[in-house]
């Protein structure tokens, strides 16, 4: 068996960044080896993921979208080539989203062919989108659960690589259900990219 060639991947985080810290705890514990986290980009000045980089000593990039937004819209093609920009020069094999709030565009998605991974809180193909949980309680689901997959332009649809479920409790809400499904969130990115390092092989 050859040795895998090191996989250089660039974090995508809008948010508080658990996803993030749960990948780069289980890189410094070898354990998403041959799986290398080079660096964090973020859209928002105020993400926890920004923060948490800087803890770890993990390069961090702001591409912020606020000055792309405007009430004609949000400019995605312009904030995109600077986003682009800045992955071309990272140079990463991998994309990994955790918690990013925008939509990639095609350009994007084009660049990096299936190398482009998401976690998405839903049993996908239900409940793409926004507040995932909030729609599994609302359409009255008994289970609930996470999915990661590869990004391909349709919105949380492309191929599934790995999905945990668990149970919707009768009184959870939707905070209790997010709170309830982040650890196994983290589990299941660990393991799909556990799941595809062997598929390197
Ligand atoms: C997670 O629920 C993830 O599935 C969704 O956004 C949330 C991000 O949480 N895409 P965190 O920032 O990783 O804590």
């Amino acid at each position: 068996m050859g040795k895998i060639k090191r996989q250089k991947a660039v974090v995508l985080a809008s948010g508080r960044g658990s996803n993030f810290e749960a990948l780069v705890r289980a890189e410094k514990a070898g354990v998403i080896s041959p799986f290398e986290i080079i660096g964090l980009i973020s859209n928002q000045p105020d993400s926890g993921a920004r923060e948490l980089a800087r803890n770890f000593c993990i390069p961090e990039v702001l591409v912020n979208s606020q000055p792309f937004k405007s009430p004609r819209g949000f400019d995605r093609s312009h904030y995109e080539s600077e986003l682009l920009k800045c992955l071309t020069a990272l140079k990463p094999d991998w994309i990994f989203l955790a918690g990013y709030m925008l939509v990639l565009g095609p350009e994007i998605i084009a660049a990096f062919p299936k190398r482009i991974l998401n976690i998405h809180p839903s049993l996908l193909p239900k409940h793409r989108g926004l507040r995932a949980q909030k729609q599994a309680i609302d359409a009255g689901d008994r289970i609930a659960g996470c999915s990661v997959h590869y990004v391909t332009e349709e919105l949380d649809g492309g191929p599934i690589v790995l999905q945990k479920s668990l149970e919707i409790l009768p009184d959870d809400t939707e905070e209790t259900l997010s709170k309830r499904l982040l650890p196994l969130e983290h589990e299941t990115y660990i393991e799909a990219l556990q799941q595809i390092a062997k598929e390197l092989n």
